[in-house]
């Protein structure tokens, strides 16, 4: 493969001819990112022979977080070493101590630098802490000090979901330098979970400029996720407009997208290569094409003619596998085939033409939540007609989410508990009341921005426990279909720097050895590989293969369920379970258990219906809702 660094001069092949910028499309993020580090290993040490010194452009996010990791071991076991390299950071907060530990400043050290034996005089991270009519001095000196520098030899990026590189939000202009800017709602929700809420995220930072990133000889820009897919599409094939900052890379000679295949979906070859290759028409494809056929012409797939096969580039398939009434009527039955009210099968009937087999019944079911509220989000409703059909079922709340759960909960809380002794007056209530007084003094000190201690963390887990018992018993399910197995990554990490390791793993796996299920549902890859939910399912992916020998599992089926804010499309659905006006608001009712977390969760009921509106539009029957579900197999 040719180098990811060095992309001048290339040309597009007939399958990138959507592809206004070079884009390279790698298996996993892993993978990606130890290619690019090796690149870079090889400049570091170039410069080094000449007696030069290498200049990076630095991003932070979840991104580059597997790049710094392979830059990291590059050094400590194959000796590569930092002393020539000069780095500039793209951005910074403003208003965050440089020690806080959300300031980009401490994300660098803990990433990066720490670990390196760069000189500390060579690192360069806008300073956020300064008086603002400081500001525009201090801007200018950044940029002088790059070129001081030399220039950026090669400057890593990452996108934010609205489109900008650095922070340079929709609106920063093609020669935009070092400045000051305000950050846009979108970029402020997405930074809000690493900030405990919305409204602890600052308001301001300082961001290289669109001109300073592209003066940069080479440019790397990183997405991974489905999360990022959208954007990646926007930026890669549409006009180039500073309503998406990283689109100016179109114009860059050498300038790199470096996506994995889920970042990589929306682009035209990954997600309708018909349009860019010839290629073989299997029922996967011929599924997604006519239900894309329909979707974009707004018609049922009955009412498709050949005219609109030809007129919309889908002519191959027609002249391979036509007339058109023949594929309509079998993409509508395939449509057809994946509705079903009976989710772990229904017992006694003919199961040839239905998602889930019939045999054996009632299935031992196990569900995977990765954070408590993740299961009755994404599959309340099913859960309710497993439980009502007689199933098993265990739900595995695999971490305690306590991370998610407010300090006004948690005060809550101790609140009560301090009443409660203070009202009763009994000795026997001493112990009770110290330990809530406690919990109230830790709150007060550790602050909005604080870390919690471990008793808070603790306390909040517990919290988040009670409101999924109270949910599960909103479908009638009895205590003992609660399993809490609080993994330890979780417990011992943050939002965007997890880490998961075999203890992890290992929890899964003697979950599932113990109950040997016979159906399993779980978060797939999640929109964002950094998430809760991806590590979930890389934990559960892991583990599935070191029991592949296990003859339980030849009969097991995995399903997966899309988590908060993965969109589904149709053509993706194997299992569509409908729900009723009825199961929609006791889904509902289920979902507002989980209190201490509030918002967001709503927009649930939203999505269910907008699958079911989008079957409908397919020619489907008309459900209030639909929660969908895809077969994985391992
Ligand atoms: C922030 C940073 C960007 C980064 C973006 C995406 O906005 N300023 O440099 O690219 O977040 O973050 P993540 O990599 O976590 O998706």
């Amino acid at each position: 493969m040719s180098s990811i660094i060095e992309s001048a001069g290339k040309r597009l092949t007939q399958e990138e001819r959507f592809e206004k910028a070079r884009t390279l499309i790698f298996p996993t993020p892993a993978e990606a990112s130890a290619r690019l580090a090796a690149e870079v290993a090889d400049l570091i040490r170039a410069r080094q022979a000449e007696g030069r010194t290498a200049v990076l452009g630095l991003a932070t996010g979840s991104t580059p977080v597997p790049f710094y990791r392979e830059l990291v071991r590059l050094h400590k076991e194959e000796g590569l070493s930092f002393r020539n390299v000069i780095s500039f950071n793209l951005d910074e907060y403003c208003g965050l101590e440089r020690d806080h530990r959300e300031s980009y400043f401490s994300f660098m050290q803990d990433q990066l630098f720490a670990h390196v034996d760069m000189p500390p005089e060579n690192v360069h991270v806008p300073d956020g802490t300064l008086p603002v009519d400081e500001v525009y001095d201090y801007c200018r000196e950044y940029e002088r000090k790059i070129e001081e520098a030399g220039g950026i030899d090669l400057q890593i990026l990452g996108i934010g979901r609205t489109g900008h590189i650095g922070f340079n939000e929709p609106g920063s202009t093609r020669d935009s330098q070092t400045r000051m800017i305000t950050l846009d709602r979108v970029t402020r929700q997405d930074a809000a979970a690493d900030f405990l809420g919305e409204a602890n995220v600052p308001r301001f930072a300082i961001t290289m400029g669109v001109g300073t990133i592209l003066a940069a000889r080479s440019l790397v820009l990183m997405a991974w996720g489905e999360n990022k897919a959208e954007i990646v599409h926007s930026a890669v094939e549409g006009t180039v407009t500073d309503q998406v900052s990283a689109s100016f890379l179109q114009e860059h000679p050498n300038a790199t997208f470096l996506v994995d295949t889920a970042a990589a979906s929306q682009l035209t070859r990954s997600c309708r290569p018909w349009l860019v290759r010839s290629v073989t028409w299997d029922e996967e494809l011929e599924k997604r094409s006519v239900v894309w056929l329909a979707t974009t012409l707004d018609k049922p797939v009955l009412k498709l003619v050949d005219e609109e096969y030809n007129e919309n580039g889908v002519g191959e398939l027609l002249t391979e596998q036509g007339p058109s009434y023949d594929i309509n009527i079998r993409v509508f039955n395939q449509l057809q085939h994946t509705i079903t009210g009976w989710p772990g099968g229904k017992k006694g009937s003919d199961d040839t033409n239905r998602p889930e087999r019939a045999q054996p019944y009632p299935k031992r079911v196990v569900i995977f939540s990765p954070e408590p509220q993740d299961a009755v989000t994404s599959m309340g409703g099913t859960i309710h007609r497993l439980v009502d059909q007689g199933h098993q079922v265990t739900i595995v709340y695999q971490t305690s989410g306590s991370l998610r759960v407010s300090d006004v909960a948690a005060r809550k809380f101790s609140s009560v508990i301090l009443e409660m002794g203070e009202v009763l007056g009994d000795e026997g209530w001493k112990s009770q009341t110290s330990y809530a007084a406690s919990i109230i003094a830790q709150l007060d000190e550790k602050g909005e921005f604080g870390i919690d201690p471990e008793n808070v963390r603790r306390l909040k887990g517990l919290i988040l426990r009670g409101e999924a018992r109270d949910a599960s018993k909103v479908f009638g399910a009895g205590d003992s279909t609660n399993l809490f197995v609080d993994m330890p990554f979780y417990e011992k990490g943050r939002y965007r720097r997890f880490h998961l390791t075999d203890d992890d793993v290992a929890i899964v796996k003697k979950v599932l050895e113990r109950i040997e299920p016979h159906q399993i549902f779980a978060t797939g890859s999640a929109a964002d590989p950094s998430s809760v939910q991806a590590l979930c399912f890389t934990a559960l992916r892991s583990s599935l293969e070191q029991l592949k020998e296990q003859s339980w599992l030849g009969n097991c089926f995995v399903w997966l369920y899309r988590g908060r804010d993965k969109r589904v499309d149709s053509h993706e659905i194997d299992m569509a379970v409908p729900m009723s006006p009825d199961q929609l608001a006791l889904k509902m009712d289920a979902v507002r258990k989980f209190q201490s977390i509030g918002r967001e969760e709503l927009s649930t009921a939203d999505q269910n219906r907008e699958i079911a509106k989008n079957y409908d539009s397919l020619g489907m029957a008309e459900y209030e809702a639909i929660e969908a579900f895809q077969r994985w197999r391992p």
